[in-house]
């Protein structure tokens, strides 16, 4: 909410925001006189600060606006890799706990793709994950559906071609075994994979399986670099990243 055009927000909110605890603790914390807004002590937990102005403590530590955000999202199906869009839900919508207004997702997934994507707006760390010199290793789980060729993990490692004569890059492709084939066509086998690429070029890892003669028929992402999807969080669901991830992130060299 803007008061006289700036932006504000309450004061738990902001202080569970900057992970100094959940809103229950945060009042109790006002209501023993642990926090202070520009110096007074603040025991109202639900008043409305400016945190880009207002200076403010918790048990004596200045505590500072977070000018940027991490967050992991579980993207799910059916939902776009954008920050707007006219037919479809955006990635960005599902991020109702943002404080920023300026998030935008690292990198795309296919409509149909769920997993792994971070949302931020630290636009220097999105540049270094997906700078096509920077060869970030993304991991990603399929099911292919058709007959996968015996040689296919040396193919993929060999840098598969593809019908429009571009060649990938060394892949690693691990087969994880047969699952259900229920939904495929004719009942054609289905296998469980994983696949590794350096690069993230539109449909790479479904155009690397056709290339195979084979149909991706669920894709999912695993990893990005040294970032994990959590596996607790269901498709839709999101979550912080912790200063932990965000070193990780911040400090792994990335080779070029
Ligand atoms: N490769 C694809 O084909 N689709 C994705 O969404 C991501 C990688």
């Amino acid at each position: 909410m803007a008061e006289n055009g700036k932006k504000t927000m309450r004061l738990d909110r902001f202080l569970a925001e900057m992970g100094i605890g959940s809103r229950r603790e945060i009042r109790e914390m006002a209501q023993k006189g642990r926090i202070r807004i520009n110096g007074e002590i603040e025991k109202k937990s639900d008043r409305r600060v400016n945190p880009e102005e207002d200076r403010i403590e918790a048990d004596g530590k200045i505590v500072e606006y977070a000018a940027v955000e991490y967050f992991m999202l579980n993207k799910p199906q059916g939902v776009v890799s954008a920050t707007e869009d006219s037919r479809y839900q955006t990635v960005i919508g599902l991020i109702d706990q943002a404080v920023r207004k300026d998030l935008f997702p690292v990198g795309r997934l296919d409509l149909d793709t769920e997993g792994l994507l971070l949302i931020t707006n630290d636009g220097a760390l999105a540049h270094r994950l997906l700078s096509p010199k920077k060869h970030v290793d993304k991991v990603y789980l399929a099911y292919v559906e058709g007959c996968l060729p015996e040689d296919a993990a040396a193919r993929m490692e060999c840098g598969i071609e593809m019908e429009d004569g571009w060649t990938a890059l060394p892949a690693v492709l691990k087969v994880i075994g047969p699952v259900s084939n229920e939904k495929s066509e004719g009942n054609a086998p289905v296998t469980e994979v994983t696949l590794t690429i350096r690069e993230g070029k539109f449909h790479q890892v479904k155009r690397m399986f056709e290339a195979l003669g084979c149909r991706v028929i669920y894709l999912k992402r695993l990893s990005m670099g040294p970032l994990k999807l959590d596996s607790s969080l269901l498709p839709g669901e999101y979550r912080r990243l912790t200063r932990e991830e965000i070193d990780l992130l911040q400090n792994t060299s990335i080779e070029t």
